[in-house]
This record gives C-alpha cells, structure tokens and sequence, in this order.
C-alpha cells in the first residue's frame, strides 16, 4: 500500500507536530505539511474522510456539525494480531462492531487512553466540541487532534473543517460566515496546506465555494485537489468527464469523483466496506467512467493524496529545517537565561523534558531522513 519510507517521513512530521502542540505558541511558527478538506455545508467532506479512514467515527447529522478544526493523524501500522478479534465489550450496546485490536484512536487531549471503539471516538469528538464551543451551533479554532493507528490507512495529515455557510441557524452568530471563511483561510493560505476542495457533482462547479475560496488562496492550483463528491446523485445523461478533462475549471492537480454513502445508507448503517465495494462497482460498470475507473474512487484519492503529500513535504523540508533551527536556537537561550541545564526546579525540568524531545524529533528528521532527500547539497 505505501512504502516504507514515505510512512517513516511522514510519522516524524506527525510526531513533529505533537511536539509543537505541547511547545505552545511557538509551534504557530512552524507549519508542517498538511491536507485540509474544503467546501460547503454537506457537500461531503466528513463522508470523504471516513471513506478514506475506513471507519465510521465522525459525528454526523445536517447543519454545522463539524464545528472546530478536526486534525486527524493517520498512522499505517502492520497488524499484529493476524485475525483482528473482536474488542472484548461487543455485546454492549452501541458498540462498535468493527473494533478489533489493531485499530485505535488517541486524542492529544487525553494522553495515554486508547480507543478501540469508533463510535466513542465519535462521542468525544462531540463532547469535547461541545466543551468548547457550547450547543448552540458556535464554531472555534482551537483544534481537536486525533490519531488513528490502523493497518488500513495510509499515513497522512488530514484537517477536516467547519463547512462554508451562508445563514446563520438558530441562535448561530450574526457573523459566522465570515468567523468560519476566516477560520478556514488561517490553514489554507499556509503554503504548507494541501487543499481537498469538495464539490458535491450535482451543483454547478463554477459555483462551488470550496473552490472559489482555495483559488484565492492557491491561485496557480499548485495544491488543490479537486474532489467531486454525489457523482451517483447526477442527473440522468449527465456526468463529470468534461470537469475530470480540465475542460470547465482546470486544476493543475486534477480531480477525483467519489461516491459516498447517501443519507439513507447512514440511517440504515450501512457499513463503509460496502459502501466502497458499491463505490468501486459504481465507477467499472458505469458507461462514461469504466474506461478510466482506476482514476476514481475514494482508494485512488487516498494513493494521490498520499503522493502529493511526500512530494511536498520534500518540497517543503529545507523550509523546516531553516524554522526548527532558530527555534532550537531561541529555546537554547531561553534554557541558558534559566541558569542552564544543570539547575533544578519544576518549570526548568518541564523546560527541558520539551527541549530533549524537541531535539530528538529533529535530530530524527534532520539526520535520518535529509540524505533520502537530497537537503543537504
Ligand atoms: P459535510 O457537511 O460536508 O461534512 O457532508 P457530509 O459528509 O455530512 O454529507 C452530507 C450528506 O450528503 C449526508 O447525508 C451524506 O450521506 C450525503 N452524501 C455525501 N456524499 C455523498 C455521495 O457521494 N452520494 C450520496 N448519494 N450522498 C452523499
Ligand atoms: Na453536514
Ligand atoms: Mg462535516
């Protein structure tokens, strides 16, 4: 599925990132490379993101359901049990049937706690949203940051995001448009930001939010991916091979249709393996797709997504390197300024612990993998 050395690269940038969330304030300054989902309201970001996690685990529903920046960490790891066995608790009710002991989730938030079980990542996802945004359908920032080890995934960096919206509902704020477009705009104008534009086919492109809003942004479509989502919810007759030809809005990067699970298939718990077999007969038996059905498909989003993502953090690396540097250099100051290594004291051993860990991811990335990749000519 991916190679060796592109998943090793890939969890050092992720474990990169765990430490510049626990460094604070300075982490804003260095930006890792990362693909953030884009578009509008229901147009089918969250189904695009379990389709390519292989598991049902965001919360769902109609309206502003993703409300904070969702940073999911997904970590190909081999299975270690050969029979994935069932996690003890599948009798309890609402358990999640899938869950098996090579597959887990871990939030940064609650260090050390292990889920096995998909639908109660869901629920923390909600409550701990709910913690920091209230019910009533407010957004905010500040992220949640999730991992998934599975053998069934590749590595990537996913940012799933609040959708564009133009009403505020309920007793939403006068302004949420423009707090969410800013929101939005703070991860995708980074350079590092590799944008996943979702535009469900059955809405006119030329209209489409997510890409209006990523060509301000990217305006050579350098890293935006097009991503055409309800392909099966098409008008009879119609379809997107002129969009999939560059022949309407032409992205440098391309674009790839999809076919999710319907609001009918959630009610009904359909399960998402079925829904990707369905999605793959879909696109071979199909008159206008079954010549190039290879090139669609959430399986063949996944291998793009995941190629992009190791040409750009080549591409982006040498900025890295130059960022963690001064960093490394500005804490070494501030260490010295507390008396050096050598004192004690709470807060200069907190210090440290952050400096060793830092030093180590960096010496990680800087000497393991910069011959790979040609950085130090
Ligand atoms: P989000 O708001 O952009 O995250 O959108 P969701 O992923 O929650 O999807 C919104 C609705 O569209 C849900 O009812 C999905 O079942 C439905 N949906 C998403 N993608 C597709 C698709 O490819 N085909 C069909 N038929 N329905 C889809
Ligand atoms: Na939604
Ligand atoms: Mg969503």
């Amino acid at each position: 599925m991916t190679t060796g050395f592109g998943t090793e690269i890939v969890s050092v940038i992720n474990k990169l990132q765990d430490v510049f969330s626990a460094v604070g304030s300075s982490a804003a300054q260095i930006d890792l490379p990362q693909i953030c989902v884009l578009g509008s309201q229901s147009s089918g970001k969250s189904s695009v993101l379990e389709n390519i996690v292989g598991r049902d685990f965001l919360p769902r529903g109609t309206g502003i359901v993703t409300r904070r920046p969702l940073v999911l960490q997904l970590i190909h790891r081999p299975a270690t049990s050969p029979v994935p066995t069932v996690n003890g608790n599948g009798s309890e009710k609402g358990a999640d049937p899938m869950a098996n002991e090579n597959e887990w989730g871990e939030f940064l938030h609650l260090p050390g706690e292990k889920f096995y079980d998909f639908n109660k990542i869901r629920a923390e996802i909600v409550r701990d949203t709910e913690a920091k945004t209230g019910r009533n359908a407010g957004i905010s920032p500040q992220p949640i940051n999730l991992r998934i080890y599975s053998p069934n995934v590749l590595t990537l960096t996913l940012v799933d995001l609040p959708g564009l919206t133009k009403v505020p509902v309920g007793d939403q704020p006068k302004d949420i448009e423009k707090q969410i477009r800013d929101m939005l705009n703070k991860y995708i104008s980074k350079p590092a930001c590799i944008i996943l534009a979702v535009t469900a086919a059955n809405t006119d492109l030329a209209n489409s939010d997510g890409l209006k809003l990523a060509r301000e942004v990217d305006p050579e479509g350098t890293r935006t991916i097009g991503v055409l989502t309800k392909v099966d919810l098409m008008d009879q007759g119609t379809d997107v091979v002129d969009i999939l030809a560059g022949r309407v809005i032409p992205l440098r990067l391309g674009y790839v249709p999809v076919v999710n699970r319907g609001q009918r298939d959630i009610e009904t718990s359909k399960p998402i393996q079925a829904a990707l077999e369905h999605e793959r007969q879909y696109f071979e038996n199909h008159p206008s797709y079954k010549g190039k059905a290879q090139y669609c498909g959430t399986p063949f989003l996944a291998r793009k997504l995941n190629m992009i993502l190791m040409h750009h953090i080549r591409a982006t690396l040498p900025d890295i390197k130059a960022r963690i540097t001064s960093q490394l250099q500005k804490f070494n100051l501030e260490l010295a300024s507390l008396g050096g290594p050598l004192g004690d004291g709470g807060s200069q051993s907190i210090v440290l612990s952050v400096i060793t860990e830092f030093t180590n991811e960096f010496r990680t990335v800087i000497d393991g993998n910069t011959n790979d990749l040609s950085l130090n000519e």
